[in-house]
């Protein structure tokens, strides 16, 4: 299909990332702190709201939609969305998710057409885990990810943010897990956003070059020319089918290719993850409630304030307030 979206930059954008709520069952310490208050239910946009975005982005071309949180799976009527965006005939369609409620919502979900899942799991010990996400049981996540692998996804990726001292040792474990449950796993640099007060960013940044040479030690690493025009660089190993892949917005520089932008729980459309340059459709939608010209109109010309890159200090200082709850990355 053609994208009618292209930036100043020569970017095409053709993925739509759709927060569908700032709450979240888990607190993890690099995305919350520890009290947050959520959002009114006015400020949030409604299920139909998050439909007549995601359908206006398909009308303009788009070609890949990924919900986030937030805690997708806490959002009351998911189901009724997927299936919703699930009929317009994406190429890929998928979800992040903390993995707490998929026992439950993997089969649902796959039947409702949603086609692939991210699933977080930053340790394999359930007192690290609960350290890490605070509220989260790792059985119940670990059941998440069986539940998934037996609704026959067509990928499951697990998410791994490496800090230092806080799960870093725990790298061979986590791949030793993807390749026993078969399952792609990506490892990420944590990026400063929202002022969390818990841990050390700066001291905590476990660069992507750090993981790769652990990894090393147990399995050689091989380039794929695969290129996802994600972020992620992808490895595979020989002896396995899984796919390792790494997020490194401190070390690696993938904004050239970027092709997304995402869309908060408020229905402001972000131009990137790590600006604050937005524009305000929750007013467009309802102050046009009866067609959405307008709202085509408006994410048309936002394409113009998409920055060419964001600029992430490694010394973990916060130049982003957004909290990641509020796009889910
Ligand atoms: P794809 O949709 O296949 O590209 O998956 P993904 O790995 O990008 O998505 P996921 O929601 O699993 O996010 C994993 C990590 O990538 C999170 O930490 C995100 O914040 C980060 N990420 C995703 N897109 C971007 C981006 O455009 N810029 C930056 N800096 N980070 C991103
Ligand atoms: N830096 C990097 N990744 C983060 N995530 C949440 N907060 C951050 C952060 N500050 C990850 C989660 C999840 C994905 C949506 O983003 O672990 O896998
Ligand atoms: Fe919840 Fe995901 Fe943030 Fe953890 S990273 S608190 S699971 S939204």
């Amino acid at each position: 299909a053609r994208s009618t979206l292209t930036d100043r930059f020569g970017r095409t954008v053709n993925y739509v990332r759709l927060s569908v709520t700032d709450r979240c069952d888990f607190r993890c310490v690099y995305c919350m702190a520890e009290e947050m208050t959520f959002l009114p239910r006015q400020q949030v946009l409604s299920l139909e709201e998050l439909a007549r975005v995601a359908r206006t982005f398909v009308d303009l071309g788009t070609e890949k939609i990924r919900l986030t949180g937030g805690e997708p799976l806490v959002r009351k009527g998911i189901l009724d969305l997927v299936r919703e965006i699930g009929s317009y005939g994406l190429r890929d369609f998928a979800m992040t998710t903390n993995g707490g409620k998929l026992t439950t919502m993997a089969e649902p979900l796959r039947q409702a057409g949603l086609k692939r899942l991210n699933i977080s799991l930053d340790s394999l010990d359930p007192d690290k885990f609960l350290r890490i996400t605070r509220t989260g049981k790792l059985q119940q996540v670990l059941d998440g990810i069986d539940a998934a692998k037996d609704a026959g996804f067509e990928g499951i990726k697990l998410n791994t943010v490496v800090m230092k001292g806080g799960n870093d040792e725990e790298v061979p474990e986590l791949i030793e897990f993807a390749r026993r449950k078969k399952v792609d796993i990506t490892f990420i640099e944590e990026m400063p956003l929202g002022e969390i007060s818990e841990h050390d960013r700066g001291e905590a940044l476990c660069t992507s070059d750090e993981v790769r040479e652990i990894i090393g030690r147990s399995h050689e690493l091989i380039p794929t020319p695969e290129d996802s025009g994600g972020p992620a660089r992808y490895f595979r190993m020989a002896d396995s089918p899984v796919k390792v892949g790494f997020i490194s917005p401190h070390s690696h520089n993938f904004c050239a290719t970027c092709n997304r932008v995402r869309v908060t729980v408020e229905g402001r459309l972000l131009l990137c993850l790590g600006n604050e340059h937005s524009v305000d459709l929750r007013h467009v939608l309802r102050s046009h409630p009866e067609n959405d010209d307008k709202l085509r109109e408006t994410i048309i010309s936002a394409m113009d304030l998409k920055p060419e890159r964001h600029h992430f200090s490694s010394e973990g200082d916060v130049q982003i307030l957004r909290f990641m709850n509020m796009t889910g990355g």
